[in-house]
Formats: structure tokens, sequence, C-alpha cells
């Protein structure tokens, strides 16, 4: 399934066969037809998520993985100690606050600054007004009338197993430390019940040993692992190849781009 973001960047998603029509040429027909719609479209940038068995498969259509590197699936059981670790020169000015205060474009300029996706009718009352989706900002100063203003953001949805971290932006590492060592807490206090927050609702999963945190990982960014690791999380074993056609990433996504130092986890880039 093509998704083209309104910059005229495309995302090649959702790319599965009926395993019982598998291997008889569907697959090949479907990828050229979406890789023809986003020609008539004159679709600049064309991007996926390749799992490894696929990778070679997509090299042979003119994808080219990413040089920053690949998403790691990552996961933090909720039953686990959260190892708060130390920080060095912790900044008192910077406040956390909910994302529904931080003004909508805001977010959807900082996403678009980040990956180059354009995808403002995602980042908007709709998606922050349901009950499995809460977020978390970590501002500089006041208040937030521009990017710049905001040092770190999350968002956190509700999933069967518990919860799916992403995407995590942040200024600076120690940033992307609070904002997702504040995110589990967040996460943990709904499980116990102990929190009085109320922007999220319970998780289905009765026992609170399952519940797991999950999030993809960018591993373009060289210390983002390593910050995860440092707080508890664990790699599930997952990988995916970070693809663009020809070789041209969008420009934040490039060698120098803004996700190799501002992007720690991603929101998939599916959807928008
Ligand atoms: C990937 C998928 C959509 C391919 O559909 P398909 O109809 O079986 O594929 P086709 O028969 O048209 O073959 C398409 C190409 O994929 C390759 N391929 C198919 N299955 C493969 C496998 N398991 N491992 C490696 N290559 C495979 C074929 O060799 C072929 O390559 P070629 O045309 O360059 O020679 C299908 O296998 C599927 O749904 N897989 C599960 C979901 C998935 O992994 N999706 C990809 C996410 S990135």
């Amino acid at each position: 399934m093509p998704t083209l973001y309104d910059n005229l960047t495309g995302w090649v998603t959702l790319f599965v066969v009926q395993p019982k029509c598998q291997g008889k040429g569907y697959g090949s027909a479907l990828f050229e037809a979406v890789l023809q719609e986003f020609k008539s479209k004159n679709t600049s940038i064309i991007g996926l998520d390749a799992v490894v068995e696929q990778k070679t498969t997509y090299e042979r259509r003119g994808f080219v993985e990413s040089p920053l590197g690949k998403l790691r699936c990552m996961s933090w059981n909720t039953s686990t100690n959260i190892d708060h670790g130390t920080s060095h020169d912790p900044d008192t000015n910077l406040r956390l606050i909910d994302i529904k205060d931080v003004p909508y474009h805001l977010l959807a300029e900082s996403d678009l600054d980040h990956t180059g996706f354009k995808r403002n009718r995602l980042w908007g009352e709709k998606f922050f007004s349901r009950s499995d989706v809460f977020g978390l900002a970590l501002l500089g100063g006041e208040g937030a009338t521009k990017t710049a203003d905001i040092r770190a953001w999350t968002v956190v949805r509700e999933v069967p197993q518990g919860y799916r971290l992403g995407p995590v932006y942040a200024t600076d590492q120690e940033s992307a430390r609070r904002i997702v060592l504040a995110s589990m807490e967040h996460a943990m206090g709904r499980i116990e019940n102990t929190s009085t927050n109320s922007v999220i609702s319970c998780p289905r999963v009765e026992d609170p040993r399952a519940h797991t945190i999950t999030a993809e990982i960018w591993d373009g960014n060289p210390h983002a692992v390593e910050l995860f690791e440092k707080l508890g999380w664990s790699s599930v074993g997952v990988d995916y190849h970070r693809m663009w056609f020809k070789g041209k990433a969008t420009p934040q996504q490039d060698k120098g781009g803004l996700a190799h130092s501002g992007m720690y986890a991603i929101f998939d880039a599916a959807i928008g």
C-alpha cells in the first residue's frame, strides 16, 4: 500500500500477500503497481522499512539501505525496576508537560524537521483525543511558541501487550533520557493504577507483569540504542532496514540531517 505525504515523499507500507497466494508473482506485480502510482504522482523520494528476508528483493528493485542504519525493535518490561541512572548536569528549568498543551502545528513542524515526512493532518486534535494515546513534552522555558522551545517529545499508544512508544525526538541525550524515563514512569503509573494523572486509561492486559513497552529505536542516531539499554530496555531480535529508492533519502534522514542526532525512536512511517 502506498502512502504519499503532503510534500510528495512516498512510503511503501503493509506489503503483504496471503500465505496461500505467495510465490506466484502477485507480490512483484503489486510492488510494480505501487512504484507506478508514485511515478504518476511525481513522487520524488520513496522509502520503506524492509524485513531482513526481503532486503535483497528490494535491492533488486532499486532500493538502497540508509547509510545511517537500521531500526532496532526494543522493549522494556514494566515489572522491572526503572534504572534512573545519573544525570550529570540536571537542568532544573526544564518543564515536563502533557503533549496536548503544545500547539499541534509545532509537533507537525518538529516531526517534519526530523523525518522529512509532512504529515500535518496526523498531529492534531483527532489523534490526541484518542483514549489509547498519551504524550509528553519537555520544554526549555515557560511555553512552546516555536519548535526550539521543545527539548524533547514523545507519544505513547496503548496496545494489547502494553504500550508502544514513539516517536522520541530530542535536542540532546539528557532530554531524550528524561522524556523516555517519564513515559516509562507514566505508563507504569497507569498500569498500577496509582497515578492521579488521567491522560490515559489502563491497558487491556490483566497481569501487570505481562506488560511491555516496545519501540522501534533509530540506530541512525549513534546514541539511541545505548540510551534505551541504559534504561533497561533490550532488543527483541527484530530489525528493519530503512531503504530509499535509488538511495535518495529525505534530507532530514540523510547524512548530516537532523535524524542523525535528534531522532531516537520512530513513529510508524506508514501512518500519516
Ligand atoms: C513479501 C511478499 C509480499 C512477497 O509476495 P509474493 O507474492 O510471495 O512475491 P512474488 O512471488 O511476487 O515474489 C516477489 C519477489 O520476492 C521474493 N521473495 C518472495 N518470498 C521470499 C522470501 N520468503 N524470501 C526471500 N525472497 C522472497 C521473490 O524471489 C521475488 O523476487 P524477484 O521477483 O526479484 O525474483 C510476501 O512474501 C509476504 O506477504 N510476506 C509476509 C509479509 C512481509 O514480510 N512483507 C514484507 C515486509 S517488508
